[in-house]
């Protein structure tokens, strides 16, 4: 079978919206969107297809058609989702028409599906991230009465991962100068306490012109902050023919001509490589941010984990792209309380955070995934000792992000500025090239536009500033 879905089916789906369209008048739609990038970049894609379908997006619960985008990489991220979809009793009954589907990675979980077909009997359908390409279809389904939508690409309950690639999706993109470009799909690591490869498919890399077609479409469309995701950027193009790596990739999109900054997660340290540290140093419009998760700094824990590299490997690409690139924002993903994890294998892992200095951290308590090889793992630790070793984790990374932030007090750096701000008397927030927020007064046209801000004050969570239209950039 072809990797892609077939423009035939794709036209299908066209065929859908204008149906769809030629019965909606004025109907409202809304995707609450949970979880990573990922999920923001296909929701835009949700919501290309419903403006496609004639509906208007709103973010009211009470919308005509409610598409619950969810996450299930940790327990409270599911039982929040739980919580929403119960709430939607209530706008079902008062709008009884109203359509209600569940979509992202929980969709893909069969005890989720099997929970939502017993005890949520007013969701419509259940998409999972592999197949939902295919909403046209379903609520054209949906309104047109046909039940058997609800089990969409499944047999018995059971998800047959689609796992193909669909390309020319509509897109409505939320901040218009922002885009999330998907450069791969799914996930091949099986870090063991991981439950996104079981839900996302195997790794499956779109063709290097068509997402570069669509750098270029976005940048003539005014997009300055362009972010190629997946969940292991680096092993981009290992399932092609084509010759063309992440790095090749990054060199190509940093040819596209226009002003504007490409981004990119995530990296796993065992495929990040010089050449790609190379190739981020040589192109000023690949930005200086590399989020590059380390999970721990026990290679025990490293190994249980199976993350296929050790502290040390991962401390020699650190010093690396310091060295070609003095100024880069390094960011981490850690896991506190892996099963097994013991006090020292925590302390290893607050060495390597004093080590690296992260610019910041996202730090999670492990929790466990049924399915996954570390749910079988013991887990002595209580929770009341993860906890303790969390804030400890915490405590720390807060002392070197106000230090690492200080610094840039005095400093002029170019910011994107971004959008409207909520601080106080800030009105707007900018982004530095390496993601650091900023919180800035000035006028709402300045939006979109790369401008010079002086930073005047540091907190551990972003920076203040000024805009410093007469200083050098
Ligand atoms: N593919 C990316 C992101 C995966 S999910 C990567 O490899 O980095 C984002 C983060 O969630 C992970 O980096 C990990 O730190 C965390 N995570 C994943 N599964 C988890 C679990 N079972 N418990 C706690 N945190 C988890
Ligand atoms: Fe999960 Fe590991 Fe894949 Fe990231 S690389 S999605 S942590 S299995
Ligand atoms: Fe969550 Fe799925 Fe992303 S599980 S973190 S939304 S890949």
């Amino acid at each position: 079978m072809s990797k892609f879905v077939s423009e035939r089916e794709m036209q299908y789906q066209r065929e859908c919206m204008q149906r769809v369209a030629a019965q909606n008048n004025g109907r409202t739609a809304f995707v609450d969107t949970y979880g990573c990038q990922q999920n923001e970049a296909d929701s835009e894609r949700m919501r290309g297809m419903l403006v496609e379908m004639g509906y208007i997006l709103t973010d009211s619960s009470d919308a005509d058609v409610v598409i619950i985008n969810t996450c299930a990489v940790r327990e409270n991220a599911e039982n929040r989702v739980f919580g929403v979809i119960g709430h939607l009793v209530h706008t079902k009954r008062k709008n009884p028409s109203q359509i209600i589907i569940l979509a992202g990675c929980m969709g893909g979980e069969a005890s989720v599906r099997e929970r939502i077909k017993r005890s949520y009997r007013h969701v419509d359908a259940v998409l999972d991230t592999t197949s939902f390409w295919r909403l046209p279809e379903v609520i054209l389904g949906i309104l047109e009465g046909d039940k058997t939508v609800a089990e969409i690409n499944t047999v018995d309950g059971v998800v047959t991962p689609d796992n193909r690639i669909a390309e020319g999706m509509p897109v409505q993109r939320v901040v218009p100068h922002k885009a999330w470009i998907s450069v791969m799909y799914g996930c091949n690591n099986f870090c063991t306490y991981c439950i996104v490869p079981y839900l996302r498919g195997r790794e499956r890399s779109r063709r290097s012109e068509d997402i570069v077609r669509e750098i270029r479409e976005v940048v003539e469309d005014g997009c300055k902050d362009i972010t190629l995701l997946g969940q292991n950027v680096n092993s981009y193009g290992k399932d092609s023919d084509d010759e063309t790596d992440f790095a090749g990739l990054l060199e190509m999109a940093a040819h596209v001509d226009g002003e504007f900054l490409i981004r990119f997660m995530t990296s796993h340290p065992k495929d990040t490589t010089i050449r790609l540290l190379d190739t981020m140093a040589a192109y000023p419009r690949i930005a200086r941010h590399l989020h590059l998760p380390v999970q721990s700094g026990s290679d025990r824990i490293l190994k249980l984990m199976n993350r296929r590299y050790t502290a040390e490997n991962y401390l020699e690409l650190i010093r690396y792209a310091r060295k070609v690139m003095p100024d880069i924002v390094l960011t981490s993903d850690i896991i506190v309380g892996f099963p097994g994890e013991t006090e020292e294998d925590f302390r290893q892992t607050l060495d390597l955070v004093a080590e690296v200095e992260y610019d910041s951290l996202f730090t999670f308590i492990y929790s466990k995934r049924e399915g996954t090889p570390a749910a079988k793992m013991e887990d002595p630790a209580s929770p009341e000792e993860k906890s303790e070793r969390f804030n400890r984790l915490i405590e720390l990374q807060n002392t070197i992000s106000m230090k690492k932030h200080s610094e840039y007090i005095g400093k002029t750096v170019t910011t994107l500025i971004d959008g409207e701000g909520k601080r106080g008397q800030y009105n707007l927030t900018a982004r530095t090239n390496g993601g650091r927020l900023v919180h800035l007064k000035g006028d709402k046209s300045l939006i979109g536009k790369y401008m010079p801000v002086r930073i005047t004050e540091a907190t551990t969570w972003s920076l203040v500033g000024e805009l410093a239209l007469n200083d050098q950039k």
